[in-house]
């Protein structure tokens, strides 16, 4: 990598990071992170980067999900597992739904940090500095609270640790087994239309379980069957915190440099600028990486953009994550599409169809509507199915929690229900049943894509 090295980025402009009134504090915090073991180890970074080439090539789809932001109040062992719990169940879904592997990657770990449209927030005749997420600063409006801490690095560090801990085991300790499938179930989801179309899809993969049992394979022998792989992201908008857990593989021959803070990391649309700090720091590291294009996003940028990322064209390396808008998809998304085929480079393709449909409801609250969302990830699907490129995944804000921030869905949770259980740090998340909703429809379109005859789950519909 020319003229590159974990701190060039601190030679570029930079956007969306906090000014931090104790300086040698910052230092030190970025000292004492940078003497702590990695989160994640070089060699699963890059067998990522190999399921996200499969992603790429149409091998593969990616499921990548989690909060909008995570909370230190809300991390706990209970919120861990029952995020965890519908990721999984949306994977199984989609699995069987479009027999391809998927790839899991939660937006977990990791997540504190928010980007903000204004620096500061206005309240009757008071002016604080916006709240940016906990890693920064504290929710609560007042002067104490809005002032940045760098020591909640090292709180995030902490609780990214514990919570990557706790999916690690639930990832090969038994909680990913098929053949306990019926048990994933959510108390609130049960009774759902959404509940009983997922209990019928157990009941076909238990039936397939106990052929292959007879055959032999058991989860006892078979760790395919009891195990899954799942990956971390995070937005990687505090470059101090990156780099600071940015290490050099010493391990293997590919010397290169990895974040070790998660496996995969995005760049935010509001941090893209070709020739700012994040594009700097992103395009040293050797993760696989996210980009996220929203509506403004001009072809030709992108290209150069890509160039820029991905220098060698390796497969799995950049995933462009669009997030335009029920309103824009057609329009915005297919230039960009067609830009990248023309020009022969390599990225994946992923829908993020939350983050352009977010309106504000009369009652204030911030929402967003599930049909905007659904019809979104179609017209992600029709724009490749006219381009004949890849649709490789979706990327989307939930949590396993029975919240009510987004509207509509088979539970119907109408505008004035939003009040009733609203608990986002920042923008409103589908609830397990909309999560489950989004995830059979998903798989319908993977089935349709793919030239299956028949949608599996119209049985039930
Ligand atoms: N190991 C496979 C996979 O991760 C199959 C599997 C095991 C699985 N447990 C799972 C798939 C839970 C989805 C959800 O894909
Ligand atoms: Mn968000």
């Amino acid at each position: 990598m020319v003229d590159w090295s974990v701190n060039s980025w601190r030679n570029f402009p930079i956007k969306q990071v906090p000014e931090y009134s104790d300086k040698v504090k910052v230092v030190n915090v970025e000292k004492e992170l940078s003497l702590r073991p990695p989160l994640v180890f070089a060699e699963e970074a890059r067998r990522l980067r190999k399921r996200m080439a499969d992603v790429a090539e149409g091998k593969a789809f990616l499921l990548q999900g989690g909060d909008c932001a995570e909370s230190f109040a809300e991390h706990n062992a209970n919120n861990i597992r029952d995020s965890f719990r519908v990721l999984l169940q949306m994977a199984v879904v989609l699995t069987f739904g479009s027999a391809l592997p998927v790839v899991k990657i939660g937006r977990l770990a990791g997540q504190y940090s928010k980007p903000r449209s204004s620096p500061f927030e206005i309240i009757g005749d008071i002016e604080l500095p916006s709240y940016r997420g906990d890693m920064v600063n504290d929710m609560e409006f007042n002067k104490n609270a809005r002032e940045p801490n760098p020591e909640r690095l090292i709180k995030v560090y902490d609780k990214s640790a514990s919570t990557l801990n706790l999916l690690r085991a639930f990832a090969s300790g038994g909680m990913a087994d098929l053949t306990k499938l019926h048990e994933w179930n959510l108390e609130f989801v049960r009774g759902t239309k959404e509940a009983e179309k997922y209990k019928n899809l157990a009941a076909q993969i238990t039936s397939s379980l106990e052929f292959m049992n007879a055959c032999g394979m058991t989860p006892e022998n078979t760790p395919q069957l009891r195990e899954t792989e799942f990956y971390t992201s995070h937005e990687g908008l505090l470059l101090n915190y990156e780099e600071a857990l940015t290490r050099k593989d010493t391990i293997t021959e590919e010397k290169g440099w990895f974040a070790t803070s998660a496996h995969m990391l995005w760049i935010g649309d509001r941090t893209r600028a070709i020739d700012e700090a994040h594009i700097e720091y992103m395009r040293g590291i050797a993760n696989p990486i996210g980009l996220k294009c929203g509506p403004s996003t001009d072809p030709d940028d992108l290209l150069r953009l890509i160039e820029k990322l991905n220098p060698l064209n390796q497969a799995g390396r950049l995933t462009l994550i669009a997030r335009m808008g029920v309103n824009d998809i057609h329009k915005k998304l297919k230039p960009l599409v067609s830009a990248v085929k023309k020009s022969g480079l390599i990225v994946g393709w992923c829908c993020d169809p939350m983050h352009g449909n977010t309106v504000k409801a009369s009652s204030g609250f911030k929402t967003r509507k599930m049909d905007d969302i659904m019809t979104e990830v179609k017209g992600f699907f029709d724009v490749h199915g006219e381009m004949n490129t890849v649709p490789g995944g979706v990327h989307f804000e939930m949590t396993g929690q029975n919240v009510t921030e987004c509207v509509g869905g088979v539970y119907a949770v109408s505008e004035s229900n939003l009040g009733d259980r609203y608990h986002t740090h920042c923008d409103p998340r589908l609830n397990a049943t909309q999560s489950l909703e989004l995830a059979f429809l998903l798989a319908d379109l993977l089935a349709e894509t793919r030239g299956k005859v028949g949608k599996p789950f119209s049985v039930i519909a």
